[in-house]
């Protein structure tokens, strides 16, 4: 029997006719804890790292994990003892590194709508950088600062106004976006920034989209920034440091992507050439870090051939696995323990009462109930985006290293979901 090709990371493979983890069966696994399930491979995680670092090696660099890609405390503990800071965009994302035993001084933070509150926590504890994504915003941090008699170190987010060839919904650097300050603006908000007295201009960054599988468009956005700071330069404003985001794509469905080390490579030989490459680096890798490094493993509850379609419904639906409902996602879907027989083309759904609830279209799958599939490149925006809709508890996860599998967060209970609710007699009084 032929087994289905596994996109992503060469750590999830077939052994014995066994969809593992590493070493680790994944049946084993959904035994134990359950279905669905969210399994990460550290060693995955630590090779997509090592293929950023490779090329940084001997630099002033450093990787801010876009934490927002996957914000579980186990996986942030382990990209924070590989060496990584953290990007985060809310006060919750910073209470997460906290909480993981990361220090504050390696986070920079990012996101249109920081409020106030999220300012003076993040300048209490002392983070990295701001990453301004306004001329208000500026101002409001500056204001808060002031009030706390101290300085804001701020990077200003620059919309170069650049096509990341990517879905609408995560492309973030053309004009029409709402993220980062007008290519046009940015001399005149350096200018601005660097007379504030709550204000210390620390760097610039840019971040072009998500899901980026070209070259050229990260070529294109430094270039663009570089000019931009040679600009900045001119007026007496020294730029320290320089921050190009994340965005580089994985492999969902067969998707080719340059590899990090290859990128950067390329990307540092421009750096070199146009006289910056002694500048501090920084970089915000989220998906590429984690996306191809985790599965989830849902038993298949009923089969029910139809007419036109053939529905194969799993106990995994939307809010674990949100991203096909909300942008067409493409997840390879595969069976954990392949059976022979023939195929069928099957639509793989959840149970969730929308009929924009699936996984995947017209997989052929050979299948009977009580089997179990992995969808595939789910370490990436699937739990960080996992909700209660429908009441369902978030599932849970497990981290696997060689032959060792660790539960990194527990099946959520009816009682975890109705802790902060209140009867309605007694809401009102
Ligand atoms: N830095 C900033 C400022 C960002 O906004 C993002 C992602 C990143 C870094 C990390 O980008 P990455 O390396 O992960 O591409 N939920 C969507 C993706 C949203 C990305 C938002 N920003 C999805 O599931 O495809």
């Amino acid at each position: 029997m032929s087994l289905p090709t596994v996109p992503g990371a060469p750590h999830i493979a077939y052994r014995n006719q066994q969809l593992c983890v590493d070493q680790v069966p994944l049946a084993d696994l959904a035994r134990r804890h359950g279905t669905p399930l969210f399994v990460y491979s550290e060693t995955a995680i630590r090779d997509a790292l090592a293929a950023y670092q490779r090329p940084l090696a001997g630099r002033k660099a450093r990787i801010f994990y876009a934490m927002k890609a996957n914000s579980t405390l186990a996986v942030l503990q382990l990209l924070a003892q590989a060496g990584c800071g953290f990007d985060i965009v809310s006060g919750g994302e910073l209470e997460r590194v906290i909480a993981a035993g990361a220090p504050a001084s390696t986070v920079i933070f990012s996101g249109v709508g920081k409020t106030r509150a999220e300012m003076r926590r993040a300048l209490e504890l002392g983070i990295a950088c701001f990453n301004i994504e306004s001329e208000a915003e500026l101002e409001v941090l500056n204001a808060v600062a002031v009030s706390m008699d101290t300085r804001a170190p701020v990077s200003i987010r620059v919309n170069p106004n650049v096509d990341p060839k990517t879905h609408p919904y995560i492309s973030t650097g053309l004009k029409g976006n709402k993220f980062g300050i007008a290519h046009e603006r940015t001399v005149a908000t350096y200018r601005r920034a660097a007379d504030l007295p709550g204000i210390r201009v620390a760097g610039i960054d840019c971040h072009i989209g998500s899901q980026i599988t070209q070259e050229a468009p990260y070529l294109d956005a430094m270039d663009r920034l570089l000019d931009l700071v040679q600009a900045i330069e001119a007026e007496g404003i020294r730029i320290d440091h320089l921050d190009f985001g994340g965005g580089l794509g994985i492999d969902y469905n067969g998707d080719q992507p340059p590899a990090a080390d290859v990128l950067w490579t390329r990307l540092l030989a421009k750096l070199d050439a146009r006289g910056f490459g002694d500048r501090m680096l920084m970089l915000e890798p989220g998906r590429s870090l984690v996306g191809n490094a985790g599965v989830c493993v849902t038993e298949v509850l009923y089969l029910k051939p139809g007419e036109q379609k053939n529905f194969c419904i799993v106990d995994a639906a939307m809010n674990d696995l949100p991203r096909p409902a909300m942008y067409q996602a493409f997840h390879a879907i595969v069976p954990v323990q392949p059976r022979p027989g023939d195929t069928l083309t099957w639509e793989v759904v959840g149970p969730v009462c929308e009929s924009g609830d699936w996984l995947g279209h017209e997989r052929a799958l050979a299948l009977e109930s009580g089997d179990l599939l992995a969808v595939l490149s789910a370490g990436a925006y699937c739990m960080s985006m996992a909700s209660n809709y429908n009441s369902r508890g978030r599932a849970a996860e497990v981290l696997v290293q060689g032959e060792q599998s660790r539960l990194i967060r527990a099946r959520e209970s009816i009682a975890d979901q109705l802790r902060n609710e209140l009867p309605a007699a007694l809401a009102g009084r």
